[in-house]
């Protein structure tokens, strides 16, 4: 199996587009990739594969474009890429046994990712964790509501009714933070909203929302959302 960066190998060959990446491409759009029950996500929830993401998205994920061509992934904590993908299988989708190199689901995922690049080597990708929690400034509100229907909609529905969420087990925003100054006396509700789309279910939080890195939504952006969920 060429899991292990040698995608470029396989472009040189001059592979079309072949059915093992059709078939790819279907699990890579299907949340039953994940054995559990309980997932909801697609890699398409979160990954767009073309070089400019669609315009009004906001993907949490980087874009796939080129991605079997990049040196590492995850900002270098991943040196393979099939470990990379299962970082997201089981963080995120919960799945419970991460894709073995010999699944033939994992050939045609990786057949499919490798046709998503036509350069033979591409550069690794920023990818910047926030580890510390600050308050950010806030900001304009109509600017907060569209970074909220390009970023958080999909996953959490419309504002106070969750109307459209993809699974009901994402919560009600913003009205889940009713309960923060129960749940972390002392604490401004505002900053744990921030905290949870900083570190999504990693750093002690738990869940499995994933994380906005600062490439993925800037500080800017998520003082325009706080304002328009008046946070
Ligand atoms: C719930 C959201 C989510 C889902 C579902 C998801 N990912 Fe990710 N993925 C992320 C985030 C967040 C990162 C870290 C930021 C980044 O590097 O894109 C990431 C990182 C990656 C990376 C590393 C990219 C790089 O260059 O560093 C790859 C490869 C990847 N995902 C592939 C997949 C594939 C394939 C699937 C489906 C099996 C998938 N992801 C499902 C959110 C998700
Ligand atoms: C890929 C889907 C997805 C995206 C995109 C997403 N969320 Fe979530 N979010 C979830 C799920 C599922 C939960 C419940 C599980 C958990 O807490 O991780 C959740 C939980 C939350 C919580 C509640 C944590 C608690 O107190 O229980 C907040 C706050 C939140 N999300 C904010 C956001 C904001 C703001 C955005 C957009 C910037 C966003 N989320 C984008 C899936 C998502």
């Amino acid at each position: 199996m060429k899991w292990l960066g040698l995608g470029a190998v396989l472009l040189a060959a001059g592979c079309g587009p072949t059915p093992a990446a059709e078939y790819g491409e279907e699990l890579f759009r299907d949340a039953a990739l994940s054995e559990s029950q309980y997932n909801s996500f697609s890699c398409a929830t979160c990954h767009a594969t073309t070089a400019t993401p669609p315009a009004g998205k906001v993907y949490v994920g980087l874009s796939l474009h080129n991605v079997a061509a990049r040196p590492h992934w995850w900002g270098g904590y991943e040196t393979r890429l099939l470990d990379a993908v299962n970082f997201c299988y089981t963080a995120f989708m919960r799945g419970v046994t991460p894709l073995a190199p010999e699944d033939p689901k994992s050939r045609a995922l990786y057949e499919y990712l490798v046709s998503l690049g036509p350069d033979a080597q591409a550069p690794a990708q920023p990818f910047t964790l926030v580890k510390d929690i600050t308050d950010v400034p806030r900001g304009n509100a109509s600017r907060g509501a569209d970074v909220y229907k390009a970023a958080c909609q999909e996953c959490h529905g419309e504002p106070h009714t969750g109307k459209g969420r993809i699974t009901e087990l994402a919560s009600i925003l913003p009205e889940v933070a009713q309960d923060y100054g129960t749940l972390f006396p002392g604490v401004s509700p505002g900053l744990v909203f921030i905290e949870k789309v900083r570190h999504g279910r990693f750093f002690g939080v738990g869940g499995n929302m994933p994380p906005y890195s600062q490439q993925a939504l800037s500080d800017q952006d998520l003082g325009a959302l706080l304002e328009f969920l008046r946070l």
